[in-house]
């Protein structure tokens, strides 16, 4: 049996009707780009987030160099994020001319360690003489940039506390994180919304994916809102009249239309997601593989939100990884490594002088991590095979 690690066809042929009307009634606009189909998704993931504002933008790494830019951060800048995640996140940061600063992952969620944040807040930056927190090359730390991995919120309840003791912004990295819930102070909150501005991704492989690229920045102030507006459009204001330079980050209208069609559906997309991880947890606990990997936990299950965790990718880990994935690529079974190297591993970051051994979990979970098929459509008799070819490597 042949089982991909993600298969859209399924959700293609049941929405393919609203969707090409969709792209008929665009054609027949005539209009193409940031029209009413851009406002109407704006205004639909805004409500369904609950935040103040969205800006519609044309990718997920769009949408966090266009927040950067906004936000005025450049050179002699540091934004400080996880050294486990798509190369995006570091990549926006370098290419507005600041410094990623990378920081290890709790091993358990795979997403930013707040204890070791608070150790390099604390033990390797010092006070400038503006006041503003530095690091020991003399950047000033401009923001906390934490990254929802897999569909998992992270800790944002202590990354806020330590945020505000020492005075700096936060945003989100919420590419893989749309509708994923967190228990934020007394309430529930959506990825994206806890901080001044979140970014989304709407890559075709996205619990939420377009025909193709799309982005969307939440932001909580309209002054913010209103640059991001100006950004996605080269910085233009009216027209030809340059305040500052931004890019081209515009959404388009055919992609605004398709995810306005998809919308309603994610939240059961999601459920449909965690169907499947609880089946794959009650399987691999049943035969007793928890002791030989470790399957995604789920530490906001138990506050009673229904989105604790939304399943972008369900990831397990094992120090056999690599003939595990092996032996599931002659089963055609589909998997991915999200990420086969940490941040500070990449070529391109040497610059920033990281060593083997700077973040041993990112290292360790880089050479453990194996992504297995999730998708909602993924049908009972798939997700068992995929179990029985787990569990046939182990046994
Ligand atoms: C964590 C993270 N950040 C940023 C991005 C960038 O999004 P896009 O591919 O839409 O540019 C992605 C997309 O894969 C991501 O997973």
């Amino acid at each position: 049996m042949r089982v991909p690690l993600l298969d859209l066809s399924e959700q293609y042929r049941v929405l393919a009707d609203p969707i090409r009307a969709q792209l008929d009634e665009v054609l027949a606009s005539q209009s193409f780009i940031l029209g009413p189909k851009v406002a109407a998704f704006e205004e639909a993931i805004r409500g369904y987030c609950g935040a103040p504002h969205a800006i519609g933008v044309s990718s997920g790494t769009d949408a966090l160099l266009a927040l950067l830019m906004a936000l005025e951060i450049g050179p002699g800048a540091a934004v400080i994020t996880s050294a486990y995640s798509f190369f995006a996140t570091a990549g926006c940061i370098a290419r507005v001319g600041a410094t990623p600063v990378l920081i290890d992952i709790n091993p358990e969620t795979y997403n930013i360690c707040p204890a070791a944040l608070e150790r390099f807040l604390t033990e390797s930056c010092r006070r400038g003489e503006d006041g503003s927190l530095c690091t020991r090359a003399g950047e000033t730390i401009r923001a906390i940039l934490p990254v929802h991995l897999f569909g998992l919120c992270c800790e944002m309840n202590a990354i806020h506390q330590i945020s505000e003791f020492f005075q700096i912004d936060v945003i989100e990295d919420a590419a893989q994180a749309i509708g994923a819930e967190y228990p934020f102070g007394g309430a529930t909150a959506k990825a994206g919304t806890m901080s001044e501005a979140g970014c989304f991704s709407f890559y075709p492989s996205k619990n939420l994916g377009a025909a193709g690229d799309a982005g969307m920045v939440l932001c909580r102030d309209e002054a913010l809102a209103q640059r991001l507006r100006v950004c996605r459009q080269h910085g233009m204001e009216p027209r030809y009249y340059h305040h500052f330079i931004g890019g081209n980050f515009r959404l388009d209208e055919i992609q605004a239309a398709i995810l306005a069609v998809k919308m309603p559906f994610l939240d059961g997309w999601s459920a449909a997601r965690r169907a499947v991880a609880d089946f794959y947890r009650e399987e691999f606990t049943r035969v007793g593989l928890t002791s030989h990997l470790s399957i995604p936990v789920e530490p906001y299950r138990e506050r009673g939100l229904t989105n604790h965790h939304i399943y972008h990718q369900y990831v397990i880990r094992t120090p056999r990884r690599d003939s595990l994935r092996e032996h599931l690529t002659r089963k055609e079974i589909g998997t991915a490594i999200y990420y086969p190297l940490g941040l500070h591993e990449q070529e391109c970051f040497s610059y920033l002088g990281y060593n083997e051994g700077d973040f041993p979990e990112t290292e360790r979970a880089a050479q453990e991590t194996l992504a297995l098929p999730m998708y909602p459509e993924l049908s009972h008799e798939a997700q068992r095979y995929v179990a029985e070819a787990v569990s046939e490597f182990f046994a």
